[in-house]
């Protein structure tokens, strides 16, 4: 790529403006850094959309050993125990570092921080904010504090598309700047690149996440040769409000934890013949159970008649997206579907963000730490990007300058960085043939409808980024055959005994494409 401008900087550069990007940024200060975001960061992304909490073993009588049991058992097999009992030992002094930012964490009548609960942990252990709003608060939070730091340089409107190498390393990142295929293409230079990207549900056509979670770091990360760990763990939230609106609104699983019920259109509860803990199971379970309804030809909805009046002062972005689709949700029970909501896969990173590539790291969802194995436990999300985000910036330390020294004219763009939504058509496959339930003639069909829209395509850098995500999760969900947490096969429906994770570069991935296609074919032609 022949860059129209090339920036150079001695400090870490930083791509994302979501609490994985922004945390790491505050922790290296005062280090310098540069934070590369499509928008105004704190005000777009997942992180903000975040309405569960996040989960520390902070509360008397609990217990990271107890944290740890609860991420190892949703995980079915796949958890990585040493990153894991990271995750949860550094946690609560995370949470800590949150409220010395100010962060105005729920409190009890004592003036304590205040623990909710999720599904599959075994005590109240989740903090939120503003009852659904931690997402927003949090990354309001960090954004304020990264603005006021004067070793962290922010510069959005900018649309990351292609990782610079140099003899095998990661050197730079090449990014449009302001809107469209069209806009004057930067080279960032740095020492040190930091992904902080986040997930890839707007690949799917039905999804919680927002248009900007289209894979894009995971997908440029492969195309420069990373290697990728579990792309076909893709979690479903079981309750999305299915309005027919794009993103689906969530309906946080917080609410389940406030006692609300899910019933069938017989208003029965179904989840109580499914497992010991009815509605409180675990995610991948629930949204299974929910998919099947609707598969049978019924309906599911949640029931939080319980709460009435006060649904609205406890979960007010819930409220508000229920009142828009013309329903209160203290009278009327709410219509919901599973929705793409989460990757376990990405990036493979190791404890301090390193990935395969000299001079990259990773963290939040972009990266795969091992620590949700098949099937991520609520609240574990937020508290991954922030224990190591951490840890990636104490690593970086020693890799960026003393001194933020930048050359080049750096100018801030004028609005958002403008991105063309994913095919509508790969939208459609992903939902379809990659969802709650998959199998291999499906699959195949993924394969071969992903190479046909390769082929017709417009080869910007961009899309090749989203076809390499998609292909990277429908080869893995092909070579795995068995059932495992999120990752359900109905003509393999048994569970290894011996579990094992999948390590997977993207050339591997495009051979098992082409076989895949090549299947297709002779099966819609025999
Ligand atoms: O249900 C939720 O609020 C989602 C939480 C999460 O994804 O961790």
């Amino acid at each position: 790529m022949t860059p129209d401008n090339v920036i150079e900087t001695s400090g870490a550069l930083i791509l994302g403006g979501g609490v994985a990007g922004l945390f790491t940024a505050l922790k290296l200060a005062p280090m310098p850094s540069l934070v590369i975001a499509g928008a105004r960061v704190g005000r777009s992304g997942s992180s903000v959309w975040a309405q569960g909490g996040v989960a520390a073993a902070m509360d008397e009588g609990d217990s990271w050993e107890s944290h740890l049991a609860d991420t190892i058992a949703a995980g079915a097999g796949l958890c990585d125990p040493a990153m894991t009992s990271l995750l949860v030992r550094e946690g609560p002094d995370r949470i800590l570092d949150l409220v010395a930012l100010g962060t105005p964490f729920d409190r009890d009548a004592n003036g304590d921080l205040a623990f909710g609960l999720e599904a599959a942990h075994a005590r109240p252990r989740i903090v939120h904010v503003g009852g659904d709003r931690a997402g927003a608060v949090i990354t309001r939070t960090l954004a304020t504090a990264v603005e006021a730091a004067p070793s962290i340089t922010l510069m959005d409107g900018f649309h990351a598309v292609e990782l610079a190498l140099q003899d095998g390393r990661v050197v730079g990142v090449f990014a449009r700047e302001g809107s469209g295929a069209n806009g004057r293409l930067v080279l960032f230079r740095a020492p040190a690149v930091v992904l902080a990207t986040g997930g890839l549900g707007a690949v799917y056509a039905v999804t919680t996440n927002p248009p900007e979670s289209r894979g894009e770091g995971l997908g440029m990360a492969a195309r420069a040769g990373a290697l990728i760990a579990d792309p076909e763990f893709v979690q479903f939230h079981p309750t999305a409000i299915a309005e027919g609106r794009d993103p689906a609104p969530l309906a946080t699983e917080a609410l389940r934890g406030a006692g609300c019920t899910l019933i069938n259109e017989k208003g029965a509860r179904f989840m109580i013949a499914l497992h010991p803990d009815a509605e409180l199971a675990p995610r991948d379970i629930v949204a299974r159970a929910i998919h099947r309804e609707i598969a049978r030809g019924g309906r599911a909805f949640l029931d939080c008649r319980n709460l009435g009046q006060t649904f609205e002062q406890k979960f007010p972005t819930v409220y508000a997206a229920a009142i828009t689709a013309g329903i209160d949700p203290a009278v009327r029970p709410l219509p919901v579907a599973p929705a793409a909501h989460y990757h376990m896969g990405g990036i493979a990173t190791e404890a301090n963000g390193r990935t395969s590539l000299e001079g990259l790291w990773a963290c939040g969802e972009v990266a795969s730490t091992g620590v949700h194995g098949a099937n991520r436990l609520a609240s574990n999300s937020l508290l991954e990007a922030l224990v190591f985000g951490a840890r990636a910036a104490e690593d970086l330390k020693n890799r960026v300058a003393g001194e933020l020294k930048i050359s080049g004219t750096l100018r801030h763009s004028v609005g958002p960085a403008a991105m063309l939504p994913p095919p509508k058509r790969l939208r459609e496959i992903m939902s379809t043939h990659l969802g709650i339930e998959r199998d291999a003639p499906g699959l195949n069909k993924a394969l071969a409808g992903i190479a046909a829209i390769e082929r017709a395509g417009a080869y910007t850098a961009s899309l090749l980024n989203i076809m390499a995500v998609a292909k990277l999760a429908a080869a893995a969900a092909l070579q795995r055959q068995e059932s495992r947490g999120a990752h359900f096969r109905t003509d393999f429906p048994q569970t290894d005994a011996n579990p094992h994770r999948t390590f997977i570069h993207l050339s591997e991935a495009e051979r098992i494409a082409e076989n895949a296609s090549a299947v297709d074919t002779l099966t819609a032609t025999a």
